[in-house]
């Protein structure tokens, strides 16, 4: 039988009550596809901290290096924010992002039917929205030296560095051209050229790499228009390519056009090793531990881990199947609620993806 090993990271706040649901999916979906999911459950994030002091410690480390893949629920809560930075749950993240060199994150943005109305733009903005954010990881400005704080001329000065190497920006541009290529064939990059150095750099290598990938229709636009654009035409889109901050501001943007970032995925990919996939959400500390979380982006990230990660296509479209039924017969939790669906917390709709599995 095919087994996998697959490193959870519950993490904090509702992350371990979306991952109760998730794991109990994927064993059912395991059992009914042949193949077996070997759990490992690390601590990670604030729970971490508490623990062992650490928001990665090296064995959470060596055992995601050592896994097929890492399913992550969510970290972070206000307690920690009063620490020194490299004490921060966050910190964790980018350790864990930086020590499997996950440089590409991809961060998929449907429209499901049955939620047009959950979006606050109007449904004919959104319909058959259908975008790609391609998000370089572990590098630009999250990363860059130097960094830091100092006293200079009698007051102090914060700084950080956006930096890329044509390395860094050929690998992930090659990521989004070839997923263009199996999408619609369109590519824009976004950046900030006009005035930033890294960027034009950035530019003129998707430029000089757009003559191996003829098939794919590239644009580039300024990252204020991006912006301006996702909510006024997101059609327009379909693989968006950027560094790491702008990346991570426009894809909290693009969530909102699907009404909830409760719904979305990612995957965290690098050349080699086990990839990351995680809610694109936070940890939620307002609602945590009262069962009213949104289990569902936890569900198709860990879709997303079967079909890139595992290779389990079939099961991973019997988990996003589950997830279109439950919708479409109604039931909802709290961040998605309309009028008329069946309001459920985070276990009860975990029993109804069950059953529609
Ligand atoms: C994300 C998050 C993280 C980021 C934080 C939690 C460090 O916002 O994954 O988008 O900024 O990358
Ligand atoms: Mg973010």
């Amino acid at each position: 039988m095919r087994q996998h090993r697959v490193v959870l990271l519950p993490g904090d706040g509702i992350g371990p009550e979306i991952t109760a649901v998730t794991k109990r999916l994927l064993e059912v979906v395991a059992e009914r596809h042949d193949f077996q999911l070997i759990f490992d459950e690390q601590d990670f994030g604030g729970a971490a901290i508490d623990a062992s002091g650490s928001p990665l410690p090296t064995s959470t480390l060596e055992a995601c290096r050592h896994s097929d893949a890492v399913l992550l629920a969510a970290i972070g809560n206000p307690r920690f924010d009063a620490l020194p930075r490299d004490q921060r749950p966050e910190t964790g993240l980018l350790g864990l992002r930086a020590g499997l060199k996950l440089f590409a994150n991809l961060r998929p943005v449907t429209i499901l039917p049955a939620l047009i109305n959950a979006s606050s733009l109007k449904s004919e903005v959104i319909e058959g929205v259908d975008l790609m954010v391609v998000r370089e990881l572990t590098g630009g400005i999250y990363f860059g030296q130097p960094k830091g704080r100092i006293e200079a001329d009698g007051e102090e000065r914060g700084f950080n560095t956006m930096t890329y190497s044509t390395t860094e920006i050929d690998r992930i541009a090659r990521v989004a051209f070839e997923l263009a290529g199996n999408r619609s064939k369109k590519l824009c990059s976004i950046d900030k050229a006009n005035v930033l150095d890294v960027s034009q750099l950035w530019r003129d290598r998707v430029d000089a790499m757009a003559s191996s990938y003829a098939d794919v229709e590239v644009s580039h636009m300024y990252v204020d228009n991006a912006a301006m654009q996702l909510v006024r035409n997101p059609r327009q889109f379909d693989v968006l390519l950027t560094g790491n901050l702008f990346g991570d501001i426009l894809s909290d943007e693009a969530a909102m056009l699907t009404g909830s970032i409760g719904m979305l995925p990612s995957a965290s990919l690098g050349s080699e090793g086990p990839g990351l996939f995680e809610p694109v959400h936070g940890s939620a500390p307002d609602i945590a531990g009262q069962d009213l979380a949104n289990p569902m982006a936890m569900v198709l990230s860990a879709a997303m881990m079967l079909r890139i990660g595992l290779k389990e296509t079939d099961a991973a479209t019997a988990l996003e199947q589950s997830v279109d039924r439950v919708l479409q017969a109604g039931f909802r939790t709290g961040d998605l609620m309309s009028e008329g669906c069946e309001r459920l917390g985070c276990s009860a709709m975990g029993e109804q993806l069950l059953q529609a599995l």
